[in-house]
């Protein structure tokens, strides 16, 4: 009989007293079951899950995106099983599902959390029509290494954007509503500090301090979870010796108890077994033990939940305590989410995929998140008067797969636009557009069609090269040593650069690159990372002025590789480098004194300087920062101070200019970053017009874990900055002082 559960007056009752009705009906083969989740991707077809959803030994399934499977997977779990739980599914839905946005870290590029909530929006009721109702997503690991392959799918280096940002994922895939059509249960991931994997080697060793956790690598998460995130996911790696999978600290400690999470934990996929790889634990039944002990409440693949929990129980290793509150956490987002009442797929109750909303927010995101790098004597924008012959060269001009980036399980190529397809229908007929594509991928070597490249470029009026990295070259599993343009791009700019045509890049990637050897060959770079579905109309339209470049790097492009880790917010040190400090590798005297090297903390042959700093971003326009003044010389704690600065349009055409305001506590319990972001905003200026942009900070705001592990501001001297990157000097000054 199937009862209660499906009976009005059930559905009134709160949540928390139907999970306890719910569960005292659930025999323990059954608890199990909802902490299992399997595998429905081809091979596992529903024909093969049916007995285990009508025996109730499966809670969740990921990896279908087929309204058809899904429904019918549905039906069997809520009609065919004894109690009739419905099915959490689960999808990588990354950025964006058919409608394909940018790459995260293109998105962070944007600095624009309104735009990125909408994406999110966006890729969650796509998702939705399928079924999908819950998305491991966003990915929020504070990444700082550009070797490492997943920083794609990161919003980058810093602590305050990747909060801002998160938290605005987490309300874009959830609403305010779970239960609302279009909505997904979200899943904040990788808990925690997969980012610092040993030289961006992906899963490889993070060793992170415990006060650069709290101070660096958690405050996403919290943000997340303070923002409701109804899932987390720990990472494959190990952190200081501990997986994260069987992490009481991370999971219990902090997670629960500290920060009163009430949604529940998904393993990475099989990371419970991978216990006993990591060196953790002797074999599965260990593993399984360890993990549900650490607090993961299902196990994604893998099955040593579903083969050991139950004996772990009856030989009392493991409290049925434990059990039920996994559970309890699981069904608790099957409530929020309203499956109970209805675990279907909303085809009918959703827009088609890729309607004409998706693709102007995809367009929107591609057009915040490319940065313009360089611009040469205002070689950009391209007019289009007078223009005859565009060559459009390089492996990334026309590649509709590429450019949409890593995790694209349910992307088309097929409706992707390139820049080539865009360039052309923005030109019209009038102008010849010639692509030679010069490279088969872009690891390719130099060849005969690099001589035609050069041929084509010494005809044009404008050489567009469009360069970078496949999709392939970043993600999960594929990090890099080397971060230079692959294969012989580097050639290839030189060899058009010999023609003297005016040259102009147009980079697409997944992570930063070391762009020094093409810097200065070309007049101007355009950095779009992957930009997804709309790339091409957004690329084109920034290269011909119908608007301005605008994003700002969320990440610090380096050098050189040996830079690695170069962050923006790196501490002061006992002997910070000066421009007038450093020696270079190539100017050091043969018989040169040891302390005639400048004896700081650089590098002989790179400096300390990063190529682009983390913030950076060029405009058509001009943007002129001045007068900052802060509100108080002195605050008290608990109070608030206002920075404010005038941000002036002089140049000719009306621009968005992403402003930043930094701050620096100059003395701590424990040293402090030299600079820190602490508040950003988007705006656009008329030429000609000039607006105060302030920024209000509570000292709160500047609080840290400081030596005895709490979190507090503490008084003393501060300075704080606004300007349009990392860099800016545009300072002032003020003083917190102890509470009376
Ligand atoms: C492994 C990845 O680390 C994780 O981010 C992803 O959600 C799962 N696989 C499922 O595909």
């Amino acid at each position: 009989m199937k009862p209660s559960i499906a009976s009005p007056l059930y559905h009134a009752e709160p949540i928390e007293q139907r999970i306890r009705a719910l569960l005292s009906r659930m025999t323990l083969p059954e608890k199990i079951g909802q902490m299992n989740q399997r595998n429905a991707s081809e091979g596992y077809a529903p024909d093969y899950l049916a007995e285990e959803l009508r025996a109730g030994r499966v809670g969740s399934v990921l990896n279908v995106a087929d309204a058809g499977i899904v429904d019918e997977l549905q039906r069997i779990a809520v009609e065919e099983s004894r109690l009739g739980i419905p099915l959490l599914v689960g999808r990588d839905v990354i950025h964006g599902f058919r409608t394909v946005m940018p790459i995260p870290l293109g998105q962070a590029a944007s600095w624009n959390p309104e735009l990125v909530r909408e994406c999110a929006s966006v890729a969650a009721r796509e998702a939705a029509t399928t079924g999908i109702n819950w998305t491991f997503a966003p990915m929020i690991d504070v990444s700082r290494d550009p070797r490492w392959g997943r920083i794609a799918e990161s919003c980058g280096e810093d602590v305050f954007l990747t909060s801002r940002l998160a938290v605005a994922m987490v309300e874009g895939f959830q609403g305010e509503d779970l239960t609302e059509p279009g909505k997904l249960a979200a899943c904040a991931k990788h808990f925690a500090g997969y980012g610092a994997a040993e030289s961006g080697r992906d899963y490889a060793t993070t060793s992170i301090p415990e006060i650069e956790l709290r101070n660096v690598y958690l405050p996403p998460f919290q943000a997340a979870v303070d923002a409701g995130v109804a899932t987390l996911m720990p990472s494959f790696s190990e952190l200081n010796g501990i997986p994260p999978t069987g992490s009481e600290f991370l999971l219990r400690q902090v997670l629960r108890d500290e920060w009163h999470f009430d949604g529940f934990v998904i393993s990475d996929w099989d990371s419970v077994r991978q216990l006993r790889t990591h060196g953790l634990t002797e074999n599965d039944a260990e593993s399984a033990l360890a993990a549900a002990a650490a607090g993961v409440d299902m196990e994604m693949a893998g099955g040593a939940y579903i083969d050991h929990l139950a004996g772990l129980i009856e030989e009392g290793r493991l409290s049925i305590d434990v059990i039920d509150s996994a559970v309890a956490n699981i069904l608790r987002i099957k409530f929020r989410l309203g499956l109970f009442e209805d675990p279907f797929s909303k085809r009918d109750r959703l827009p088609p995929l890729l309607d004409a909303d998706a693709l102007a927010t995809a367009k929107a995101a591609a057009l915040q998140s490319v940065v313009m790098l360089r611009n040469q004597g205002g070689v950009l924008p391209l007019r289009t008067d007078g223009l005859a012959m565009v060559a459009a060269i390089g492996p990334l001009a026309d590649a509709p797969y590429e450019q949409l980036g890593t995790w694209i399980f349910d992307g088309d190529p097929a409706c992707t636009v390139t820049p080539l397809r865009a360039i052309e229908a923005l030109l019209g007929p009038g102008v010849n557009v010639h692509h030679v594509r010069a490279m088969e991928t872009s690891r390719s070597k130099a060849g005969p069609a690099f001589d035609e490249a050069v041929a084509v470029a010494r005809d044009a009026d404008v050489a567009l090269l469009f360069l970078g990295e496949e999709s392939i070259l970043s993600g999960e599993a594929h990090s890099r040593a080397d971060i230079g343009l692959p294969g012989d791009q580097v050639e290839l700019v030189r060899r058009i650069r010999a023609t003297g045509t005016p040259l102009v890049a147009v980079i697409m990637a997944g992570r930063p690159l070391t762009l020094t050897g093409i810097v200065d060959e070309v007049d101007a770079i355009l950095f779009a990372w992957h930009p997804g579905t709309m790339g091409g109309p957004a690329i084109a339209d920034l290269l011909f002025g119908v608007e301005s470049p605008s994003g700002k790097l969320p990440a610090t492009f380096p050098r050189m590789v040996g830079q690695v880790p170069i962050y923006y917010s790196q501490k002061n040190t006992g002997k910070p480098p000066s421009p007038d400090m450093i020696v270079h590798i190539d100017d050091i005297d043969t018989h040169a004194p040891q302390t005639s090297l400048g004896m700081t903390a650089f590098h002989l042959d790179a400096g300390y300087r990063p190529l682009f700093p983390f913030g950076f971003g060029l405009s058509y326009a001009e943007f002129q920062y001045h007068d900052i003044r802060t509100s108080a010389a002195e605050i008290r704690l608990g109070e608030s101070v206002t920075i404010s600065a005038e941000l002036t349009n002089r140049g000719g055409v009306a621009a968005d200019e992403v402003v930043q305001c930094y701050i620096r506590d100059l003395v701590g319990s424990v040293t402090r970053p030299v600079k820190e972001l602490k508040g950003f905003r988007r705006i656009r200026l008329e030429p000609g017009e000039t607006a105060t942009v302030e920024f209000e900070l509570h000292t709160d705001e500047l609080a840290f874990f400081g030596r005895e592990m709490r979190l507090a501001a503490e008084p003393g001297e501060f300075h704080a900055w606004i300007g349009g990157d990392s860099d800016t000097e545009l300072k002032t000054t003020f003083r917190i002082l102890a509470a009376d």
